[in-house]
């Protein structure tokens, strides 16, 4: 297992460990597939954000936790308890954080076409900050703005043109993207311009965020020196001093015992000391500095646990290894052949030593979680644990197949809670006119 993150273990019994709770009980008291997230870890990774970047960057600089790696309730309970803000970038997600009681003046709302309903609902719940992504965007939050008696605080989204050595599939800074307004011919100043000559939608200044599983500081510091460039250019231009660079989110997690691991509050301090140096070369007045880490505050946190079913050894091609879940509670080796850590979690300490492909329980093919990986032998009613699975697993899991979502527990303290019920049958037909 290498013990690819710090909340792992293994006990006494051989059993994998998360949060020092024993996951072969969990998945005995909860039954399987489970979520299970480790809190205190979550904790430690916001308080490294907000410490690194409260040391580093002007007051007033903060982490947006982005909260489409993993959305529900007790999430924003525990990340409002940190003293960090929220990205959003639906109605949806904004309806969740308010459930939770978060306090909505610390976030920013994303998307690259929100809807009328959904800027009026933002307005009106009073979020912090539109990200506007578009000109017809800033004309829509003006607009709406004005009509709600209300102004808008604004910040632009800039796409700086960089490619981040990510996967295509998870890259959006570059000039070809849906996201933001590109730097060329003029584009960038334009909604400048445009946003400037509003009333009710009030420009702080810009945003940019150019892709996720990102290992080097160096792709962020490439794109901090063309937005604060462009600072300097909107200064010069239009006499604009942005309050506020938000720099997006994108520091890459450690799945597997081959990655390299990011070291958050160096790669922050290398940043910051760019962005102090950029500042000064440029003679614009250092922003606040926002970022929005979404995989590193939740990935590492969380696990999947399933039980092992059907076991095929195809002689000359793969042996598998079937689970009780797949696909539609981990979508993400469908559709990226990302990579996972899979342990047998109740022989934790056996030898990994059989090479295996864990399939779901779907009618498709692609419905893989790893292929050709070395994993100890297993056979039916073993219970296996993917790691790594806190981000972007729950929030994009969906009901393929007619399967229900697995719930969500929390471990604290050696401690476990239930946080999401499992879905029901019910739950499958309850918006179904009968
Ligand atoms: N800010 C913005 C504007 C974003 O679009 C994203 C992610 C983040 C922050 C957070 O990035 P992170 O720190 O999590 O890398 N479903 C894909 C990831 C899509 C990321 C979308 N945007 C996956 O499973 O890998």
């Amino acid at each position: 297992m290498n013990n690819i993150q710090d909340c792992y273990g293994i006990n006494e019994n051989g059993h994998l460990t998360i949060g020092g709770a024993d996951t072969v009980c969990l998945a005995e008291k909860y039954g399987t597939p489970l979520y299970v997230l480790d809190e205190n870890k979550i904790r430690r990774q916001c308080a490294i954000y907000r410490d690194a970047i409260k040391k580093h960057f002007p007051e007033g600089s903060m982490p947006f936790y982005a909260s489409k790696a993993l959305s529900f309730v007790d999430i924003y309970k525990i990340v409002k308890s940190e003293n960090i803000g929220i990205d959003i970038v639906s109605p949806g997600e904004l309806y969740t954080a308010i459930s939770a009681g978060f306090d909505v003046s610390n976030a920013c709302f994303h998307g690259n076409n929100k809807t009328d309903a959904d800027i009026e609902y933002g307005i009106t719940s009073g979020v912090g900050y539109f990200v506007a992504d578009s000109r017809e965007e800033v004309e829509a939050i003006d607009r709406i703005a004005k009509k709600l008696g209300k102004t808008q605080k604004i910040l632009l989204r800039i796409t700086p043109g960089i490619d981040p050595h990510t996967l295509k599939a998870i890259s959006t800074g570059r000039v070809d993207s849906k996201f933001g307004t590109p730097l060329i011919e003029g584009k960038a100043e334009e909604i400048t311009s445009f946003a400037l000559s509003k009333e009710n939608a009030i420009l702080c200044g810009f945003h940019c965020h150019i892709g996720s599983q990102i290992f080097e500081p160096a792709p962020f510091i490439d794109a901090a020196t063309v937005m604060i460039s462009f600072l300097s250019d909107m200064k010069d231009k239009f006499g604009f001093e942005a309050d506020v660079l938000n720099l997006g989110g994108g520091f890459a997690v450690k799945y597997t015992a081959e990655q390299g691991e990011v070291n958050i509050s160096e790669y922050i301090g290398e940043i910051a000391k760019n962005v102090t140096n950029l500042c000064e070369k440029y003679s614009v007045k250092m922003p606040k500095i926002f970022m929005e880490p979404g995989r590193s505050i939740v990935a590492a946190a969380g696990i999947t646990l399933y039980t092992v079913g059907t076991r095929k050894e195809i002689p000359g091609f793969k042996n598998y290894i079937s689970i009780d879940g797949g696909m539609p509670d981990n979508p993400r080796y469908a559709l990226y052949q990302s990579p996972y850590t899979v342990v047998c979690a109740n022989r934790a300490n056996a030898p990994a030593d059989y090479k295996a492909t864990v399939c779901g329980r779907c009618c498709e093919s692609g419905d893989l979680i790893a292929e050709d990986i070395k994993v100890q032998k297993m056979d039916r009613g073993d219970t296996l644990a993917v790691l790594v699975t806190g981000a972007y697993n729950y929030s994009m899991a969906s009901n393929y197949n007619r399967i229900p979502r697995p719930p969500i527990v929390i471990v604290k303290d050696g401690d476990d809670r239930l946080s999401v019920r499992r879905e029901s049958f019910e739950d499958l037909i309850k918006n179904e006119v009968l």
